[in-house]
């Protein structure tokens, strides 16, 4: 099949992270006889350095009209002055929401040659396979904002139809896999969260009767997922609370470096995007770990391209990469050395099959 990629490095780690993508990308394009056109674009700090805004329109158009998206990070600390009129993250926000790309999924697999890399105990990890499924496009990340000398505020709305959408997308994923839905609120507090809970146990009840439901408010949520990690098959949602339960959760996976995501819309485009960020600490050293991305990259061939053959042939190299001893420093034991993002790379080609 033909494609149209659109490639955003962004910042730090990015452009480490996403040519790793895309050595593998070329590597399945010329073993299963595809073509995948790439078009590179700015966005994020790169972006302000290069034209003043963090995502330039000519950014916004290739989007609009590739058939996937896949994003490197944004951010670092030469764009971070609180003050500053513009920020890389804007960029990326701006694009989710330009998009439309409301569900983010995140997959939380543990591979049990990297147990010792997690803090849990290993036999917490036993059986652990999770889905994060993240508003993205909500919520407080999108609220009005205000600022004066004293006194700030960030507001947080969400409609019914907001709501809908991401729990059929959610109970959908369920009903594909055990069977099982968490749905993560702060009701006892929120109004936005009573109106999440509503709207939930209604259309569970309508539309996906088959679905066992299970409603946890997020502080003890962000516990249940230490004590209990295996219990969870797909928790669904809101923005904020998503973002910070999948960085808990890849404590689970051993580093933030292992897990992909894709945001996905109406449509079969998406954006595909590793959940870590810059790491502007480590840019430019080789030391990232690309496994990552490049499962971010099997989601897009699966999700966007239909290409589940591909897909699979890439999470399969990924594990076999790990099983074959290669990890990056992020995942290495102290005992165990550690190869380069590049040799990283090179592992999951030799295995990709
Ligand atoms: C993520 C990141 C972003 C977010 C930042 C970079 C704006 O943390 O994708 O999880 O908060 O959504
Ligand atoms: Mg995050």
């Amino acid at each position: 099949m033909e494609a149209l990629i659109t490639l955003l490095p962004g910042d730090g780690i990015g452009p480490e992270v996403i040519a790793s993508a895309r050595r593998v990308l070329d590597v399945v394009a010329a073993r299963y006889d595809h073509e995948f056109t790439y078009h590179e674009e700015l966005i994020g700090g790169a972006a302000i350095d290069a034209t003043g805004g963090p995502l330039p329109e000519p950014t916004v158009a290739r989007c609009r009209t590739a058939d996937a998206v896949m994003l490197g990070a944004v951010g670092g600390p030469k764009w971070s002055d609180p003050n500053a009129p513009v920020r890389p993250e804007q960029g990326l926000l701006g694009l989710r929401s330009a998009l439309g790309v409301y569900a983010n999924i995140r997959p939380v697999r543990i591979y049990d040659q990297l147990a010792g890399a997690s803090p849990l105990k290993p036999e917490k990890l036993q059986g652990v396979d999770l889905l994060v499924i993240r508003e993205l496009t909500g919520g407080i990340y999108f609220g009005e904002k205000t600022r004066t000398a004293n006194a700030a505020s960030d507001l947080c709305t969400y409609t019914v139809g907001e709501i809908e959408r991401i729990v059929r997308v959610a109970a959908g994923l369920a009903r594909e896999r055990r069977g099982k839905l968490c749905s993560v609120d702060k009701a006892n507090v929120l109004e936005t969260s009573r109106l999440w809970r509503d709207v939930t146990d209604r259309l569970m009840a309508a539309e996906f009767p088959d679905i066992e439901v299970e409603t946890l408010l997020v502080d003890a949520a962000a516990m249940h997922l230490l004590s209990r990690p295996a219990d969870f098959d797909v928790i669904v949602t809101e923005n904020m609370f998503g973002d910070i339960l999948t960085d808990e959760a890849s404590m689970l996976a051993g580093s933030l470096g292992m897990l992909p995501s894709a945001s996905l819309g109406d449509g079969r485009a998406g954006l595909y995007e590793p959940i870590h960020g810059s790491a502007p600490d480590i840019a430019g050293r080789g030391l990232a770990n690309p496994c990552a991305t490049i499962a971010s990259a099997a989601m897009m061939l699966r999700h966007s391209l239909g290409l589940e053959r591909e897909a699979t042939a890439v999470e399969d190299a990924i594990a076999g990469a790990i099983e074959a001893g290669a990890r990056t420093p992020d995942i290495a034991a102290a005992s165990e050395p550690s190869v380069s993002t590049d040799a990283m790379t090179d592992a999951i080609i030799r295995c990709l099959n």
